[in-house]
Formats: C-alpha cells, structure tokens, sequence
C-alpha cells in the first residue's frame, strides 16, 4: 500500500519552536526520507475560521506567514504539497456527507473539542461550525486517503474520530470495496518535543501569553528571550543545588541539545547528562547554561531565518506555490469525492448503469 502523508496547522499565528520540535522538523526529515509516495501540507484556514470568526483578515494574514515559516525550514514544494484548505471545496462535500456518520453525542465526547470548548467559553452556545470541525478534519484526512497523519498528541481525539468515519463509511456504503483509508497518527519521537513550555515556564506557548519563540524571530530577540526564561526559582546562587524539573532551559535543552553541541560550545561537558549533574549539585550557574542554549538554537534557527529571507523577497511566488498545490489536491480530492458519491449512490449522471437499469425496469412494466 502507498505511504501517504497528510498534516497541516491553523493559520492563527506565526509558527513557533513549539512547533519546530514537536512537528516541522520531522516533517520535513520525513519528506526528505523518499520513503513516502505523498505528502500534503495543509494550511487549515477554514478550521480557524470556525474559532475565529470575527477576525478573518487575521486568518487572512497568517495563511502567507504560515507559508513562508513552511519554506523555511525545509519544505518543499516539489516533494510535498502545500495547499489552502478552503480552495478544496469538495472537502466541504465530503464533510457534508460524513455528517451522516457522526451523532451529537459522539462529538460532545471528544476531549479536544470538550478542551477547546471550555478554553473559549463556548458553553452557552457552540458555533455548529466549530462543533463538527473534527467531521471536517475527517474529510480533510481522507481526501486525499492518507494513512499517516503527523500530529502532537492533542490531535489524537481527531484521529481517532477520523479512524470511526472511515470504518462506519466503509461498511455502510461500500462492505465489498473500502473506498476510504483508516489514518495512523504519528507522534513525535522524543518526549521533550512533545510539548514545549513557553519560555515564562507556562505549559503551553502561546501567542497571548508573550512567551513564544517564533522561527521569524531575528538572532537577537531569540538571544534576549532565552536569557530571560524561567529556571529554577530556588537556584539563586551559582553553588546553590539547582532542579531539573520545570526548568524550562533544561526542557529546551532535552529537545534541541545533541553531544556534537557540547564538543563546539560547551567542552566542560561530555553531554547533556553531564551538565545536568552538575547542575543539580550546584557550582553550574544559569547564565552559562542559557548561553549554551542560545548558542544552540542560532545555529538551529539561522539557516532558517536566512531561507525566510529569501523567499520573503518573492511574496507572488509563494501565493503561486500555494496555489499549484491547491490545484493538485483539488484533483485529488475529486476523485475521492466520486468514489464517495458512487458508493453512496448519488452519482446519477456518471453511472450509464443506472439509466440502463432504471429503463429496463420500466420496459417490463
Ligand atoms: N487541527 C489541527 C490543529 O489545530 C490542524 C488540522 C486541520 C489538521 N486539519 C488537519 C492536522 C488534518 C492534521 C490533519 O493544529
């Protein structure tokens, strides 16, 4: 079976080491693997619209920053895809059609939208778009009949909803000849990429909190926002014994440090475990670790923030690109949307059977 690729993000933002670690960087090492036969990039501006919609030109502005932030850290255009989710209009049909397979309740069970409904104070009333945005996350991930699909781990409710569809597609509507492939979600590897703390300690990054660091950032406010990040609050003095847990330098450090490191900017120490050590029996100080993590996170974001450049010089050519995308999964999806159709028997035009059936019946009368 071909290995098919699917995953996308919200254009409410800028993207954010948060999502480098968790995400973008295995993206773009899986699609310079060649192990995949596709792979679709999708900036998923429909679904932010349905939890924000009073602020389109938002969404409008974050579909080209979420672009250029793809660019930069290595995808490419000739090997994945990258498109608009609302140039896709036969994903509206198919979330339509899967409507049919998903009851109230089974939304109201699903933790991320439960989450996200409580975060937004949508208790009271719940925008119908937003409620069944999992249905539409379901069109958007069988369209193009992935079976891998890279996400963090709070998307694994939607994975899972995706998963349900399928099946109960499949077996109502085409028993002998599946017409939809169940995804897998893929995690990211390393606990540590899972979820990166802001750099003020907090759980989550988070545009409204101020403690993001952005892949768009230059050199010297990554710098200034890694000397200024939550440590150790106890940890004052350099002798002091120093903890480990909900040190967020020493999160990033679990994330981004690799041995090769230590050998260019930080000799004292063979690797990370080293430096751990002496840190939580005192004699390491804060300034020097940040200095370490600073050092190694230029030399993660430079070339990124150099190809962000590049392609910043050339705005048309990036709408251009998204818009070849579109076109192809365009393509794609609507061969999905007439295997859909004809399982579920409202292809009328397309099906010369039925014509032919339906006279005969007649015929005999
Ligand atoms: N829900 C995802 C997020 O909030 C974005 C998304 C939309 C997505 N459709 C998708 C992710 C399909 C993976 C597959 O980040």
């Amino acid at each position: 079976m071909s290995k098919i690729i699917l995953t996308g993000d919200r254009p409410t933002g800028r993207l954010h080491i948060g999502h480098y670690a968790g995400s973008l960087k295995r993206r773009v090492e899986l699609q310079n693997s060649g192990e995949f036969d596709k792979i679709y990039i999708m900036i998923a501006d429909a679904q932010a619209l349905t939890d924000n919609i009073d602020t389109p030109e938002k969404v409008r502005q974050n579909v080209i920053e979420v672009a250029l932030d793809y660019l930069s850290v290595g995808l490419d255009p000739e090997k994945s895809t990258l498109f608009i989710q609302s140039q896709i209009s036969e994903l509206t049909e198919l979330t339509f059609y899967y409507m049919d397979l998903v009851t109230v309740s089974r939304l109201q069970r699903n933790p991320t939208v439960k989450n996200e409904i409580q975060m937004r104070n949508f208790e009271a009333s719940i925008p119908v778009g937003f409620f069944t945005y999992p249905i539409s996350q379901a069109a958007d991930i069988t369209f193009c009949k992935a079976n891998i699909v890279p996400v963090g781990e709070d998307q694994l409710p939607m994975i899972e909803q995706t998963k349900e569809i399928v099946h109960k597609f499949n077996a109502v509507y085409a028993p002998e000849n599946p017409v939809l492939v169940e995804p897998k979600a893929m995690l990211p590897q390393a606990d540590a990429c899972k979820r990166l703390p802001g750099t003020d300690g907090k759980a989550k990054m988070s545009k409204s909190l101020g403690n993001c660091i952005y892949l768009a950032d230059s050199a010297d406010e990554v710098k200034t926002k890694i000397m200024g990040m939550f440590t150790d609050p106890q940890h004052l003095k350099v002798s002091d014994p120093g903890h480990l847990e909900g040190n967020t330098v020493f999160t990033y450090l679990d994330a981004f440090a690799r041995d090769e490191h230590f050998e260019r900017y930080c000799p004292d120490y063979a690797n990370l475990d080293e430096m751990k050590a002496h840190y939580t029996k005192g004699g390491l100080g804060d300034m020097k670790v940040k200095k370490f993590l600073n050092e190694i996170m230029q030399e993660e974001l430079e070339p990124i923030r150099k190809r962000r450049a590049m392609f910043e010089k050339d705005i048309p050519e990036i709408y251009n690109i998204l818009k070849k995308g579109s076109e192809t999964a365009r393509q794609v999806a609507a061969q999905t949307l007439s295997e859909v159709k004809h399982a579920m028997k409202i292809d009328y035009f397309e099906d010369l059977e039925l014509i032919k059936e339906q006279s005969e019946k007649y015929a005999s009368r």
